[in-house]
């Protein structure tokens, strides 16, 4: 199974992705845990990032091609994977087509999880106040989403137009919406 997982800040790509990997033994790849890592070892990319991150811009496309290269070089990829917060602009949605093709792994589907913005803001609260992730405060938050808005929505309409896409309700308990995304992605591994 090759997906790659699409949503709003805080729409649950990162908690769902855990339980998916699991399910499907494919690795979790998430382009911000990529991130994070990086400024958390100090590295010349993370400290590159980090400013950038908390304000909730986005990392350049160079650098989110160049890490995403290197993790699909490792073997634990080659029987597919969980994509999470890649591709966030068409650039990158081109960037990572011409990638999987490079490297034998076309997607099979782009799922994306729907949640509204007043939900979305609550979660990052909740989040902010648990973890203290340097982008949960309000102003990088509506940064954030603002830029989801602009610059990733037209990806998932990409994806919708080529057919790729399904849309599943990110509301709910973690199990629900677990299982309507394992219901969504049941066709497609049917089908492998
Ligand atoms: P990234 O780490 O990808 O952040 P994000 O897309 O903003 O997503 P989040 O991690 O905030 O949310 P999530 O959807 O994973 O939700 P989660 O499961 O955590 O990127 C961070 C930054 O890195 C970017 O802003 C950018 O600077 C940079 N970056 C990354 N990729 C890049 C790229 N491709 N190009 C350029 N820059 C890039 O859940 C959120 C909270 O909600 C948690 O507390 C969770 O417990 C809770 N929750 C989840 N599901 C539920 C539920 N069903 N019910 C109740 N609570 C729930």
């Amino acid at each position: 199974m090759r997906l790659v997982l699409l949503g709003a800040p805080g729409s649950g790509k990162g908690t769902q992705a855990g339980r998916l990997k699991t399910h499907l033994q494919v690795p979790h790849i998430s382009t911000g845990d990529l991130l994070r890592a990086e400024v958390a070892a100090g590295s010349k990319l993370g400290l590159q990032a980090k400013e950038v991150m908390a304000r909730g811009d986005l990392v350049s496309d160079d650098i989110l091609l160049g890490m995403l290269e290197a993790r699909f070089s490792q073997p634990d990829t080659d029987n597919g994977f969980i994509l999470d917060g890649y591709p966030r602009n068409l650039a990158q949605a081109a960037a990572l087509d011409e990638l999987l093709v490079r490297i034998g792994q076309p997607m099979d589907i782009a799922l994306q999880l729907e949640v509204d913005n007043e939900l979305l803001i609550e979660r990052l609260a909740g989040r902010a106040r648990e973890e203290g992730r340097a982008d949960d405060n309000p102003e990088s938050v509506r940064k954030r989403l603002c830029i989801y808005d602009e610059q990733t929505e037209p990806v998932i309409d990409f994806y919708r137009q080529h057919g790729q896409l399904v849309v599943v309700d990110g509301v709910g308990t973690l199990d629900a919406v677990f299982e309507r995304i394992l219901e969504a992605i049941a066709p497609v591994r049917e089908l492998g």
